[in-house]
């Protein structure tokens, strides 16, 4: 009995090398869990097509919406460990989730990480026809008309919506939060003046505000974006210490055999090094990281770290699911 298990062992385990080998034989699918077109779609785009021709074969887009991105997440979780089923992500849905929601799946055990990707923080907009001119007028002007104000989130949790918690926190006021499928179509409403501000990553908001269709108060960073130097740092707009800045990474199920995963880790970073690539990701206010933190150890700690540090903030914070 035991020769038979042991046979049977080597016989998948060169069933298993082989599959890698030949890895990817037919597309890949990222499954992204916000609507089309907002931030994480576009940052999934953009490193699809990117890692298109290290790995010969495409990588197709899928919009997995709801419940800020848990839904899309499980459906990764639950999927055959092979490499053709990836999880894009971001803070609130491989962080912030776990808090918040009862995941039928474990964030750090049935995932297994691939690559931490690009990071960027969240600039303060509003519809331009608000009359505040800066940060502390659109504080102020929150404060006299709290029936006047909605943010637009991308759901309980997610990184529009604990953005939106924390600004009420520092400036004291209070407003609705109207959720959306993503910041992508939240941003149409901002735009048409349906709601009146979001917290909004800046790879979202930079092109509406380069064009003039909403305004920008500040960012929430240390330093202002090389890209849009004219935006003031919350430090400088009255707002000392908002500091937010929403880091993405990929997945794959548990189980995904190591070569495989080391595959799409190379195809990332040879994404990460192209220059045409980089230079839209940097265009839009994102932040590319070191290339040896482009792996899948420095994603597997980062994530574990921030769980540590998140987790507890956000428990107390008691933000309810609708
Ligand atoms: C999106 O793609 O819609 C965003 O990443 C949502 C968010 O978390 O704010």
């Amino acid at each position: 009995m035991k020769k038979l298990l042991v046979a049977a062992a080597a016989v998948l385990t060169i069933v298993t090398s082989a599959a890698a080998q030949d890895y990817p034989s037919r597309p890949v699918v990222m499954v992204v869990p916000f609507a089309a077109g907002g931030p994480t779609d576009v940052v999934a785009r953009i490193l699809a097509e990117g890692m298109r021709a290290s790995l010969g074969q495409p990588v197709l887009i899928e919009n997995v919406t709801g419940a800020a991105g848990s839904i899309a997440v499980g459906r990764v979780a639950r999927s055959a460990p092979d490499g053709y089923t990836l999880s894009i992500g971001h803070w609130s849905t491989h962080v912030v989730n776990g808090a918040i929601y009862k995941l039928p799946y474990d964030l750090l055990t049935d995932l297994a990480p691939v690559s931490l990707l690009v990071s960027n923080p969240q600039l303060i907009v509003a519809n331009p026809k608000l009359p505040a001119t800066d940060l502390k007028s659109l504080v102020e002007w929150i404060k006299s008309n709290p029936d006047k104000v909605s943010a637009g989130t991308a759901g309980a949790g997610s990184a529009s919506h604990i953005g939106g918690i924390y600004f009420q926190n520092f400036s004291h006021t209070s407003f609705l939060f109207v959720p959306y499928r993503g910041t992508g179509p939240a941003m149409q409403d901002l735009i048409s003046g349906q709601i009146q501000i979001m917290i909004d990553q800046s790879s979202n908001s930079l092109p509406q505000v380069r064009n003039k269709l909403i305004k920008a108060f500040a960012v929430t960073s240390k330093a202002r974006l090389a890209v849009a130097p004219d935006i003031p740092t919350v430090d400088e707009a009255g707002m000392p210490g908002f500091y937010i800045s929403v880091w993405h990474g990929l997945w794959v199920p548990k189980d995904t055999p190591k070569p495989i995963i080391a595959k799409l880790a190379a195809a990332v970073r040879a994404a990460f090094a192209d220059p045409a690539t980089r230079k839209r990701f940097l265009d839009l206010g994102q932040e590319i990281p070191p290339v040896e933190q482009q792996t899948p150890e420095a994603l597997g700690a980062y994530q574990k770290a921030e769980i540590e540090k998140w987790w507890p903030l956000i428990k107390a914070a008691h933000i309810k699911v609708e």
